[in-house]
């Protein structure tokens, strides 16, 4: 093939002309193989208990921890924008040891679910799933001594998944990456009857710089050590598929890999894999730098956050969770 494509060239100079298709912009808009659509993308929201509060999130522009209510209005303003779905983070008034309060039908994701449920909202609800808000050490499991109980903690996880099908939860995504926790899950769920709630797993979850923020907005920082016991290794390629396999063996219905940017090889390779729909969350800090670097005046922000969008959407993510969701959605619709 390549012998002849030489051939070609010096045969006939100037058969293999790609730039044809890119002449005008309705060309290229025609021959576009990868393209983005607001329902496609899920925007993460952090809520807290109360009325009335907007706490903003200084690293993370744009968002901010909200009390339900605030919280609504938010999901009314992404739905009108045409963005696919929301992905709570609970901020509890009081943590624990055991971060028991992930699992308190009283607590703020809880009571906004069942707020969002209500309003019938063409909006997909997705709930994290982890302890890491709750705990007072930081942690995403229960603690024995300095180790992350792994068995101890699947319970707990699927407690707070019970209880946020129960507000209204389309889907569960736990993220402590403890092993077995779809399986925990999975028939936590079906034993409480909530057999219609899907799971989103966090399959290939790095242990990355990369959180940073969302630690700052979650108040969820290890007090001690890291996350390295229980996340990932990103050196690990083949690890991540074995992740990704052993979740959907364990009944997930979608996996997800993140962060993304560092993630594409992962979604590429998981494409031609699993037959299952594919996920990727571009996390705080990808967010974070793309703000940093356009309010310097280093790069176009608009530009930088679609180009992300379609590198992620294109290695194989049918679904973004990103914090720029209601921008992009917003630019969207103005090219349509
Ligand atoms: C909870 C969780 C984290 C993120 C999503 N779920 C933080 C962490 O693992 O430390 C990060 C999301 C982001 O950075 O935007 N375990």
């Amino acid at each position: 093939m390549r012998e002849l494509l030489a051939a070609r060239a010096v045969d006939t100079p100037g058969t293999e002309r790609p730039r044809r298709l890119r002449s005008t912009a309705p060309l290229r808009a025609l021959v576009r193989e990868t393209r983005l659509d607001p329902n496609q993308m899920v925007a993460p929201l952090f809520v807290v208990s109360g009325r009335g509060r907007r706490d903003e999130i200084s690293s993370l522009k744009g968002h901010a921890r909200l009390s339900p209510e605030l919280a609504v209005a938010e999901a009314h303003r992404l739905a009108g924008l045409g963005v696919g779905g929301v992905l709570l983070f609970g901020i509890p008034a009081a943590k624990d040891p055991e971060g028991r309060a992930a699992a308190d039908r009283q607590g703020p994701v809880a009571e906004t679910l069942r707020m969002l449920k209500t309003e019938k909202l063409p909006l997909v609800l997705i709930a994290d799933v982890c302890l890491c808000e709750y705990t007072t050490h930081g942690h995403c499991g229960v603690l024995d001594g300095e180790r992350v109980d792994n068995d101890a903690t699947l319970p707990l996880l699927a407690e707070a998944a019970i209880a946020y099908a129960e507000a209204g939860a389309d889907i569960v995504g736990p993220s402590a990456m403890m092993d077995g926790q779809v399986a925990a899950l999975r028939s936590g769920l079906d034993a409480a009857g909530h057999d219609g709630t899907a799971i989103i797993a966090y399959a290939s979850k790095h242990a990355s710089t990369f959180y940073g923020p969302f630690r700052e907005a979650a108040g969820s920082t290890p007090s001690f050590g890291d996350r390295r016991s229980y996340q990932m290794d990103s050196a690990n390629r083949r690890e991540a598929l074995r992740e990704m396999e052993l979740d959907a063996r364990e009944g997930a219905d979608i996996l997800m890999v993140k962060p993304a940017i560092t993630s594409l090889d992962l979604l590429a390779h998981a494409r031609d894999r699993f037959d299952l729909t594919l996920a990727a969350y571009q996390v705080s800090g990808e967010a974070a730098m793309i703000e940093a670097a356009s309010d310097r005046g280093w790069i176009d922000r608009r530009g930088a956050i679609l180009e992300t969008l379609t590198a992620i959407t294109g290695a194989g993510a049918g679904i973004v969770i990103t914090y720029f969701a209601a921008d992009a959605a917003a630019w969207l619709r103005e090219t349509r």
